[in-house]
């Protein structure tokens, strides 16, 4: 399972098993871009932002990551934590950390920004600059921990990702659903590429977090909240909260992506990639 981009698989020396996979995608200049992926997907999410990032004139380090369970990570050996986002963001830290990397422009997508937060509310030294991409700051309420517990429940129950394979459309917005078959193929195949246990895992993870929005407002570095105009899953409204909740003002903190749902990443990779690079320079300006 591979990135179409230069990659290399690392684990941390002192991993139990239950680790997060960094691929090195390009080696450039100035603070590296971290890309954390959403749910129920991996690495590969970014591919086309990758893209978009490695072309352009003073290009960035990139690196992308494949949470515990999920892509070149879905192995584990060993003990299986309980499900929690804290454990992604510190099994993150621990390869960050193996391979000496520091500061970061941390950049996460749904879930991977679930993930961002929670490492820069416990390693703030590795965050110098945070992208919120299609995601929420807040906790879920009752109604959707219920759905998640419940498809936990049923993807192990049944050894099948049914429950979950209805997010190859839902993931997008109405534009590529009508326009773009082709995506709807793509991240069909990437949702079966993962497995139950990594699906049951990381809902009962996501549904036990807290809402994060405090430590969002107490990030006083530099912050971009980017969301595509047909996101049905967190809408432009709970970015604009964030934005609000944010203490960054620089302008413009959000970047919404037109004709692109959850996915904008996937659908709207140039302005994705925009906003990624905008927020280097700043963090770059200010090391
Ligand atoms: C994702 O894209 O990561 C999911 O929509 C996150 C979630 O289920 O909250």
């Amino acid at each position: 399972m591979t990135s179409r981009h230069t990659h290399e698989h690392r684990p941390a020396p002192d991993d139990h098993g239950f680790r997060a996979v960094l691929h090195r995608e390009h080696e450039g200049t100035g603070v590296p871009v971290l890309l954390v992926h959403g749910f129920p997907l991996d690495h590969r999410m970014w591919s086309e932002t990758v893209g978009e990032l490695t072309a352009a004139a003073q290009a960035p380090t990139v690196l992308s990551v494949d949470l515990p369970g999920f892509g070149d990570a879905s192995v584990i050996e060993g003990d299986v934590p309980s499900p929690s986002v804290e454990v992604m963001a510190d099994a993150l830290a621990s390869a960050l950390d193996a391979q000496g990397v520091g500061g970061v422009v941390a950049a996460g997508m749904s879930m991977g920004g679930y993930v961002v937060l929670a490492l820069l509310e416990r390693r703030p030294d590795l965050v110098r600059a945070l992208a919120l991409v299609d995601t929420r700051s807040s906790a879920d309420a009752a109604q959707a921990k219920d759905n998640r517990l419940w498809i936990a429940g049923e993807v192990e129950s049944t050894g099948s990702l049914g429950p979950v394979e209805g997010m190859a459309t839902s993931l997008l917005g109405r534009t590529s659903r009508e326009k773009r078959p082709d995506l709807v193929q793509t991240v069909r195949g990437w949702i079966d590429d993962q497995t139950p246990a990594a699906v049951a895992w990381a809902q009962r993870a996501m549904a036990s977090r807290p809402d994060r929005t405090p430590v969002l407002s107490a990030y006083t570095g530099p912050v971009s909240v980017v969301v595509g105009t047909e996101d049905d899953v967190t809408p432009p409204a709970l970015a604009e909260e964030m934005v609000e909740a944010a203490s960054d003002e620089s302008d413009p903190a959000l970047v919404l992506v037109p004709d692109a749902g959850h996915l904008a990443a996937l659908e709207g990779p140039e302005h994705v990639a925009g906003a990624l690079l905008r927020l280097q320079a700043r963090a770059d300006a200010a090391a």
